[in-house]
């Protein structure tokens, strides 16, 4: 067993915490204010190579695995979760399923623009009455000719709006339920397509979440993905590693929030000395690192099995669990380590508490991982 990262995972981690330190940081609370989104960032991105760092040349990638990209969903997410996140759902949540169940044209014409960065992705799956229970969708696609015909709303979706791709699941078969979902790829512009209402958010501000509506939407045939009634397993499997997307960004929360924390502890003096001399103080930031170290250890061991074609849906599970739970608790810690003023919008960790909150309902709400963690163990 070998924990050290190669010399290409450390170079990678240096050059994006450089790049999320010099390009993404300073705008951060600005753009979390504004809930603005910055394609400009983006844009800097692809030129890096980050928006498909594990497709295949082939496919206008970067060639690297799953770690690579979980390293960089962490640093981006260290500075900003939002940002962490724009990159998790077009890789993980748009990116794979072309990856793994597209055509070679579906991948040229898709997920090679999408690798290079030039499009955006974003995954449909949620409705307003079928969150948790993602099978109970109403959203119906039916067979006109050479086209589908979409009709039906999906909210919550990451990316929208930026995204020009959509990997969208609808019911072929309604009466079916899951055995009658399909899952397509619908670009922005075609007719029927819209934007709806943009959430007003507690966290990750500037990653836009949207609803997107489907008003006879027409959709070319061979847009198809995998084949009709594949679209739930399509989903879920999707999920298993967009799952650990959200460990990542999690533990970068997590991290960036105890970094704050050690500065401040030991610049912050009350009672003559730094407030880091107090146990109460340096205890709190030694268990803060203890859970930080445990979820990206988790993090990393399913990034590695998926890279190595490994079962890595219940360790993805566990990791966003863990993680999930971590962030929350470190970010509420590094509040308590500001007093006062990490209450304020001076300092980060406010913000970091509330994107926290995230990780721990999105791709799967806690209790949604505890279910699927358990099925796994007595199945
Ligand atoms: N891989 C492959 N197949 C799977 C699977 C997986 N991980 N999970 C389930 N399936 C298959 C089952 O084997 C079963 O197949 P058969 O009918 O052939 O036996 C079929 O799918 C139905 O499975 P279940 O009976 O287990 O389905 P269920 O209705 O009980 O639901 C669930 C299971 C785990 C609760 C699932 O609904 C789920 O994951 N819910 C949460 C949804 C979720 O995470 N939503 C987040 C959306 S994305 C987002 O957050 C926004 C964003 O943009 C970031």
């Amino acid at each position: 067993m070998n924990f050290q990262l190669t010399e290409e995972h450390e170079q990678l981690r240096e050059m994006i915490r450089d790049f999320a330190l010099n390009e993404v940081a300073p705008t951060a609370a600005e753009r979390d204010e504004e809930a603005r989104f910055d394609r400009a960032i983006w844009d800097k991105m692809a030129e890096l190579g980050l928006t498909g760092i594990p497709w295949p040349e082939e496919y206008g990638g970067a060639g690297f695995d799953f770690l690579a990209y979980a390293i960089a969903v962490e640093e981006l997410s260290r500075v900003c979760a939002s940002t962490g996140v724009t990159l998790s759902a077009h890789t993980s949540l748009a990116g794979w399923p072309l990856y793994k169940f597209g055509s070679e044209e579906q991948k040229q014409k898709y997920l090679r623009p999408m690798a290079e960065g030039k499009k955006i992705g974003a995954y449909c799956l949620t409705e307003a009455g079928s969150g948790s229970d993602a099978g109970g969708m109403k959203t119906t696609a039916k067979l006109d000719g050479d086209e589908y015909v979409l009709n039906g709303s999906k909210i919550f979706i990451t990316n929208g709006g930026v995204a020009d791709i959509y990997i969208v699941f609808a019911a072929t078969n309604p009466e079916e339920k899951h055995k009658g979902t399909s899952a397509f790829i619908v670009e922005s512009s075609y007719p029927g397509f819209s934007v709806g209402k943009k959430e007003d958010k507690l966290g990750i501000r500037s990653s836009p979440t949207t609803e997107i509506v489907f008003d006879n939407c027409r959709v070319p045939k061979e847009n198809l993905l995998g084949v009709e009634g594949q679209g739930f397993k399509i989903a879920m499997q999707t999920l298993d590693g967009g799952r650990n997307g959200i460990a990542a960004q999690a533990v970068g929360i997590a991290q960036g929030a105890l970094d704050a924390a050690i500065d401040y502890s030991k610049e912050r003096v009350q009672f003559g000395k730094p407030i880091v001399a107090n146990q109460g103080i340096s205890f709190k930031l030694a268990d803060m690192a203890t859970g930080i170290e445990a979820s990206r250890l988790l993090t990393y061991q399913a990034a590695w099995l998926e890279s190595n074609d490994l079962p890595y849906g219940k360790a993805s599970a566990m990791a966003k669990l863990l993680a999930g739970d971590t962030a929350m608790s470190v970010t509420t810690e590094a509040v308590q380590i500001f007093g006062g003023y990490g209450y304020t919008k001076d300092y980060p960790v406010e913000r970091y508490m509330r994107d926290a909150k995230i990780t721990q309902i999105y791709e799967g709400t806690q209790e949604i991982q505890r279910l699927v963690i358990s099925r796994m163990l007595t199945k």
